[in-house]
Order: structure tokens, then C-alpha cells, then sequence
């Protein structure tokens, strides 16, 4: 009896807290900026972007570890010329750009392919430790953007306290 006393009593209490949970979600996209609202012609532009931007860092690791100093160098010019979204882009497409998506995100887009340029500078000079610091910053890069304007995507860095902090 007081078995089913506590479930009825769970049963009760579990749905508004998955409603609160929903309402959380839906709270951290709205803030999500325009990315989600882009036209599906320039998002697939900018998840082709972020295809390449993977590929490339992927690679940079076992060209690291050799030393292949030239290859770092080549795949970092081609991350820091990886303006898909500025390529082959419709007046009304640039238009769109620059209304979707806000100034701090250019800036950390900007700032991405500042830091693809030093990696590119630092395996052109072949200095170990520069490359390995250019390559972690361009890794913190990728995190900061996705956790400020890629939630819906990666939900792992809807940030836990603010969240919590909605129940009290
Ligand atoms: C200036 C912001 C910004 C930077 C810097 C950035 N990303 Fe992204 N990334 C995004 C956004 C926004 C999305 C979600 C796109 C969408 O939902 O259409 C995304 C999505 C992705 C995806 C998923 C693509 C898919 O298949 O849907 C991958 C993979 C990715 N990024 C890799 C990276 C890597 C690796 C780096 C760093 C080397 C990086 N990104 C740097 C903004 C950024």
C-alpha cells in the first residue's frame, strides 16, 4: 500500500518537472541567437563550414605528432580562408547574414580564423610549443562559440548551475 502511495505520489510529481526541464530548454534557445532561424541555404553553408573546420583540426594531430610541420601549415590556411559563409553568398544572403547572426558571433568567427592564421605562423616557424598552443586555443574557440550559439545542437553545454538555478 504505501508502495503505491509513493509511486501515485512520483507519478504526480515527475511531470511538472519535466516540464520545467522542457521550459529550461526552451528557455536556453531562445538565446540561441538567429542561427536556428537562417535560411536552410546558408545553414547548410555554415554546417559545411563546421564540417571542414573538424576535418581539419582531426588532421593537424597526426601531422603534429610527426612533426609535418608544412601540413599543419597547409590545413591552418585553409581553416583561415574557410569563409564558406562569405563564398559564393546572394546579396540577399549577406543581407541575412549580417541581420541573423549578432556582432559577438562574427567577433568569435573573426577570432577563430585570427587564431587558424597563428597556427598556420607558428608551423610555418616550426616551433613545437607555439603550434600546441595555437591548436588549443583554436579547440577552446570551437567550445566557446557552440556553448554560447550551438546548444540546440550540443545540449552538453546548456550550463548545469543556471539551469538549476531556474528551480529556486
Ligand atoms: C563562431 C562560432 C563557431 C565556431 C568558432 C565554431 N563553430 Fe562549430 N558550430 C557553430 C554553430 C552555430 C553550429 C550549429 C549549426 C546549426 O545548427 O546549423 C556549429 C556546429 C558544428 C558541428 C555540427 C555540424 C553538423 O553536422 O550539424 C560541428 C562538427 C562543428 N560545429 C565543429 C566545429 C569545430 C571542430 C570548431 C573549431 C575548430 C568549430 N565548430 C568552431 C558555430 C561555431
Amino acid at each position: 500500500m504505501k508502495l503505491i502511495a509513493a509511486i501515485l505520489f512520483l507519478t504526480i510529481c515527475i511531470p511538472p518537472l519535466g516540464q520545467a526541464e522542457d521550459k529550461i530548454h526552451l528557455e536556453a534557445k531562445t538565446t540561441v541567437s538567429g542561427v536556428e532561424a537562417l535560411s536552410p541555404g546558408l545553414r547548410e553553408l555554415l554546417v559545411e563550414e563546421m564540417v571542414a573546420l573538424e576535418d581539419g583540426m582531426m588532421s593537424v594531430i597526426p601531422a603534429y605528432a610527426s612533426g609535418n610541420w608544412s601540413e599543419i601549415a597547409e590545413i591552418a590556411d585553409k581553416m583561415e580562408k574557410s569563409y564558406i559563409l562569405k563564398k559564393n553568398l546572394t546579396d540577399e544572403q549577406k543581407k541575412e547574414l549580417h541581420t541573423s547572426l549578432p556582432g559577438a558571433f562574427i567577433k568569435l568567427d573573426q577570432q577563430f580564423h585570427y587564431l587558424a592564421g597563428m597556427l598556420n605562423h607558428a608551423a610555418k616557424s616550426q616551433k613545437p610549443e607555439l603550434v600546441g598552443f595555437y591548436f588549443s586555443k583554436l579547440v577552446e574557440s570551437c567550445v566557446t562559440c557552440h556553448a554560447d550559439y550551438a546548444t540546440h545542437k550540443f545540449s552538453a553545454f546548456v550550463p548545469e548551475k543556471q539551469a538549476e538555478g531556474h528551480f529556486h
